[in-house]
């Protein structure tokens, strides 16, 4: 009895020193292991007589089961221990800045993207999208380009094997296409600028197969050139962040549009640098026009009800000319050297009120 008293102690103390939870195991296993101090007294209590059973019985099992819980209770400890040392050394402080040489850049594109976004939804325009593949209807014959119109020889059209029902689908030339898709689901009024993707058999240092514009649609009720007019020089202000752009329409054509015009803005050229907003020289940046009637009957729109104007432009050429990019190529190299020169910084978003670029 006495010698079971000093075994417990001894136990007792060895558990409160464990300082791991591999030394907590070997204790465990040391006392009531299979071959553990204790159980092998409780093994010895069959050899013994039934009176001392009686006594010794009960105190060897009160005994492991102390002993057990106060393995349980160090177990505990210990692994709250653990936990808080973890919690100490992983710890992430998320107020400190970015390490600038570890910070991505916002490609130039995603840029200007992002400051027309901005400008077009201050102006009540929603953001649309279409597909990169079109079929002939929506790229050509609802934008009153008929088949063998000369104008599909002027897109440098990329088509698509035809499929099963002989049909040829092709990748979009222009983003008109999306003008179409929106008439067709959406009731006027409609307000929509349409950013993406285009594709045409045409490459040098500003002509890549893969090149982007933005498409204008508006249609409503009573919609002139007057609209146009003003809505383009709000954007087009904003987005060169000047008070207020000279703009020149040159009538030109367009089979979706009448009439039709291209539209210079002013600049000046400096010892080759180019300043957009002042001076007395011009640069073409978009074609537009008023939406033509047959497009709008093409999408069950009555010409009689509503008029609409709409624009493209080509958001390469606009991020080239603020950003004064002069080869359009390394657009789409991904070279990181070109991104960190040109790219800007993730955390400053372009904003109407704060700025859009700076
Ligand atoms: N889709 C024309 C182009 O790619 C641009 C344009 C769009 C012109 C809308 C007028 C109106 O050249």
């Amino acid at each position: 009895m006495e010698d079971s008293k000093t075994l417990e102690a001894e136990l007792l103390a060895e558990i409160a020193a464990a300082d791991s939870l591999d030394a907590l195991e070997a204790v465990r296993v040391k006392a009531l292991g299979k071959k553990g101090l204790v159980t092998a007294r409780l093994r010895s209590l069959g050899a013994m007589t039934p009176d001392e059973r009686r006594v010794m019985g009960p105190a060897l099992n009160a005994m492991k089961s102390r002993l057990a819980a106060a393995i349980a209770e160090r177990r505990a400890a210990l692994e709250n221990a653990e936990l808080d040392a973890r919690l100490v050394e992983e710890r992430l402080d998320m107020t400190l800045p970015v390490a600038p040489r570890e910070m991505g850049h916002i490609h130039p594109l995603t840029q200007v993207l992002d400051e027309l976004s901005e400008i077009f939804a201050d102006l009540d325009f929603a953001v649309a999208e279409g597909p990169h593949i079109e079929d002939d209807f929506h790229n050509f014959t609802a934008l009153n380009i008929p088949a063998h119109h000369p104008a599909r020889q002027m897109h440098d059209t990329f088509y698509l094997v035809p499929d099963e029902t002989g049909e040829r689908k092709l990748l979009r030339t222009h983003t008109s296409p999306v003008q179409i898709r929106t008439m067709l689901r959406q009731e006027p009024p409609i307000r929509i600028i349409a950013p993406g993707r285009t594709f045409r058999s045409d490459s040098d240092a500003t002509h890549t197969p893969m090149f982007h514009q933005v498409e204008g649609l508006v249609v409503d009720r009573e919609t002139h050139m007057g609209h146009l007019k003003g809505c383009l020089e709000a954007w087009l202000s904003a987005f060169f962040e000047v008070d207020r752009i000279r703009m020149r329409f040159r009538p030109s054509y367009f089979p979706f549009t009448e009439p039709s015009a291209e539209v210079d803005i002013n600049c000046s050229r400096q010892d080759g640098r180019l300043v957009v907003g002042e001076g007395e020289d011009w640069l073409e940046v978009l074609g537009c026009g008023m939406v033509h009637p047959n497009v709008l009957r093409a999408c069950n729109l009555d010409p009689e009800v509503y008029q609409g104007f709409a624009f493209g432009a080509g958001l390469d050429r606009l991020a080239m000319l603020k950003y004064g990019m002069t080869d359009l190529r390394p657009f789409f190299e991904a070279d990181q050297r070109w991104l960190a020169h040109y790219g800007f910084d993730p955390l400053e978003v372009p904003t109407i009120a704060g700025g859009l670029s700076r």
